[in-house]
């Protein structure tokens, strides 16, 4: 009799369908991004990214407390720096007492366990909107990395777990690791930041930290010199491979979903935990359309969050970290 194999067996019903599920998602599996903005009682919406907020340092405790509660433990910080405070250098990203530093004693010291991430890179600091310093029109590489392991001291000084740079520029990892290791931070943890593309889909973020390069003669007006051409992906192995190689602890893949081909390449090449950001720009179009009535947001939101896990990312950062949460949790 044909079909000797039915496939349809399995998904008769939902209690069968649960019982071979493959994936599925927890609180464990998120990290949360955090924006982080100077003064008081500043709890702000940012326009192209709905329902997600910039806090105050004085507003956070709420949102640090539902987090915990949720289960979500672990967050990725960055701050909305000043204009008066920007420079070429991000001389303000050293400063002992500046928001992130503040931000990372803050949250270490409301809930010690929880995983403190902080993004380590230039442009919120900068006033050119580069991740790197600029002289002459160009980029440098090898003056950044020297600067970006002052900052991880800084930020494993303050008390965070873990650096996250996010600058794409070359040999940092290393730099980075030597510094720590130097200043005797030798479980100061760093989550590169390996594969990350010069995407589009950062939009939104940029307006979230006003971090956007800006338009100015002998200024590059795009990051297309250090993050990488959305046309590679054997690529993507060379730089996971070399921040392996100068002891990256977690690797991530940026953006998520238009890359999950690379995400699957990473996990099936190398054996250390694997992030991947679902961006700013992913998250907006999904809230967009549901609010045009094209989408449905949740069913959506969940289907975008499996497929990294399938993908094979083990460590999931996205600002749908507490939607989800709750949404799992009433079902
Ligand atoms: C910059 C940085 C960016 C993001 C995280 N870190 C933007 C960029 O590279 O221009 C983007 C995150 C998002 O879009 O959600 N160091």
């Amino acid at each position: 009799m044909f079909p000797i194999k039915r496939n349809r067996r399995l998904r008769t019903n939902q209690t069968l369908r649960n019982l071979v599920k493959e994936n599925s998602i927890t609180a464990n599996d998120f990290l949360v991004p955090l924006f982080i903005v100077e003064g008081n009682n500043i709890k702000e919406e940012i326009a192209s990214m709905p329902n997600y907020y910039r806090f105050s340092l004085d507003q956070l405790d709420a949102e640090l407390n539902e987090l915990w509660a949720l289960g979500l433990r672990s967050v990725l910080l960055f701050v909305k720096v000043p204009e008066a405070l920007k420079d070429n250098e991000g001389k303000e990203a050293l400063n002992p007492n500046g928001l992130m530093q503040r931000a990372i004693k803050h949250i270490k010291n409301l809930y010690p366990e929880m995983i403190v991430m902080t993004d380590v890179a230039l442009d919120p600091y900068s006033i050119y909107g580069h991740d790197g310093i600029i002289e002459d029109g160009v980029i440098l590489n090898d003056e950044t990395i020297a600067f970006l392991a002052e900052m991880s001291i800084s930020h494993a000084e303050a008390g965070a777990d873990f650096v996250a740079p996010s600058d794409m520029m070359d040999g940092r990892i290393l730099e980075i690791r030597e510094a720590l290791d130097d200043h005797d931070y030798t479980n100061i943890g760093i989550m590169s930041y390996s594969a990350k593309y010069a995407s589009a889909f950062y939009g939104p973020f940029r307006d979230a930290l006003d971090s956007a390069p800006v338009d100015l003669k002998n200024i590059p007006k795009d990051k297309k010199t250090y993050q990488m051409d959305p046309s590679n992906r054997i690529e993507a192995h060379r730089e996971t491979e070399l921040d392996i190689e100068e002891g990256a602890d977690i690797v991530m893949i940026k953006p998520g979903m238009p890359y999950l081909d690379i995400v699957r390449d990473i996990k099936n090449e190398f054996d250390l935990p694997i992030a991947v950001y679902q961006v700013s720009g992913e998250y907006a179009m999904i809230k967009a359309a549901a609010e045009k009535g094209w989408l449905n947001h949740d069913e959506v939101m969940l289907e975008s969050i499996i497929a990294f896990k399938r993908a094979g990312a083990d460590i999931i950062a996205s600002y749908f970290a507490k939607d989800v949460i709750k949404l799992l949790a009433k079902n």
